[in-house]
């Protein structure tokens, strides 16, 4: 054997994540000889001591499947426990020498912490949000994307049918991409995102211009994470994690832009339905790619890394650039989703 290597996975679950396991573990097994460790339930199951030994045969028939045969929790060892100490003993218990942390910018961020504590890290790049910095793009996104692209179209009909204007809200809790994304591919005759300040006002002179120039519908696509209108609460509960559970918003702009164009607003929230199911074909080559490169470079002693892809090629970048920012849209591709709005 060549080493040993603990895998999880944390945070939200996202399309892929069974492709990136399957990756690692036939990447360290078949290539480098090595032992995998998987850890379940994320950050949980390492402060519990809760893994177990992964090989070819448990990863067979995964490619394609949602989710996390891992399982994932939004527990952090910061918050819960106290840090590296509380993991410590998992680690050494298993005689893990890198560990592969699949996760989105909090997880990373946690997991970077670890890594100055003198765990060795290696991260992978995961969220539908697409929104982590150093890398063209996570894996998850393609797959929550076409799901948002497919909704657009549906709703699309339905909207004609009846001279409506729909908004449709899907997931970005903090930027834009998804929404963006989807409004170009879905030919959105709107779009909100948290990037952007918006003036219902504005919004509403375009959509009854586009009326009155004879369209019978229109569909505007709004972010999670956008503001509610303006002197209306941002009321999201909180769970049992601390995270603020989002989703709504759409139904408090919903109102305002009907009452300013005079055309009935309806609302669809895609919510979860983008984050399950099965991945797209670009996503579990996406986390095939991120899967087996993390592993190559957990096994040649790199740590505090993250995996990425740029220019469509697999690099290594510091964690630290991938936590010291956000990644969010660029006003040239949302003047681009702006220029079919009429
Ligand atoms: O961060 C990814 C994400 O999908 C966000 O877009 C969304 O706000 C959040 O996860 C939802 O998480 P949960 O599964 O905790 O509801």
């Amino acid at each position: 054997m060549s080493g040993v290597i603990g895998v999880l996975t944390a945070g939200g679950d996202c399309p892929g994540l069974n492709a990136v396991i399957r990756a690692v573990v036939g990447r360290a097994t078949e290539h480098h000889d090595a032992e995998v460790v998987g850890v379940q339930n994320g950050w949980e199951g390492l402060m519990n001591g809760r893994t177990r030994p992964l090989d070819r045969d448990d990863v067979r028939g995964i490619l394609s499947r949602g989710g996390t045969i891992l399982g994932t929790s939004r527990m952090d060892p910061y918050v819960h426990g106290d840090g590296y100490e509380s993991v410590r003993r998992t680690i050494e218990r298993n005689g893990i020498e890198s560990l592969i942390v699949i996760g989105g910018d909090g997880t990373l961020r946690t997991a970077l912490k670890l890594s100055e504590e003198g765990l060795s890290v290696v991260g992978v790049p995961k969220t539908i949000d697409n929104d982590i910095a150093a890398t063209d793009y996570t894996f998850g996104f393609d797959t929550a994307l076409s799901i948002a692209t497919e909704a657009v179209d549906r709703i699309a009909t339905t909207a004609e049918s009846h001279n409506r204007i729909m908004l449709v809200e899907v997931m970005g809790r903090t930027k834009g991409w998804i929404a963006t994304y989807a409004a170009i591919a879905g030919g959105a005759d709107g779009l909100l995102i948290p990037e952007v300040a918006y003036d219902l006002d504005d919004i509403a002179a375009v959509l009854k211009r586009r009326h009155r120039q004879g369209r019978t519908y229109s569909v505007v696509v709004v972010a999670e994470g956008v503001a509610p209108p303006a002197g209306m609460p941002v009321d999201h509960p909180i769970d049992a994690f601390g995270f603020e559970r989002l989703g709504g918003v759409a139904y408090q702009i919903a109102p305002e832009l009907e009452s300013r164009t005079g055309f009935e607003t309806r609302v669809t929230v895609l919510g979860h339905l983008q984050r399950g199911g099965t991945p797209t074909a670009f996503d579990r080559v996406l986390g095939t790619r991120f899967g087996a490169a993390a592993v190559d470079l957990a096994l040649a002693g790199h740590s505090q890394v993250m995996v990425a892809v740029q220019s469509d090629k697999m690099v290594s970048v510091p964690l630290t650039d991938a936590c010291q920012s956000i990644r969010g849209v660029d006003e040239d591709l949302y003047g681009l989703a702006a220029t079919f709005f009429n």
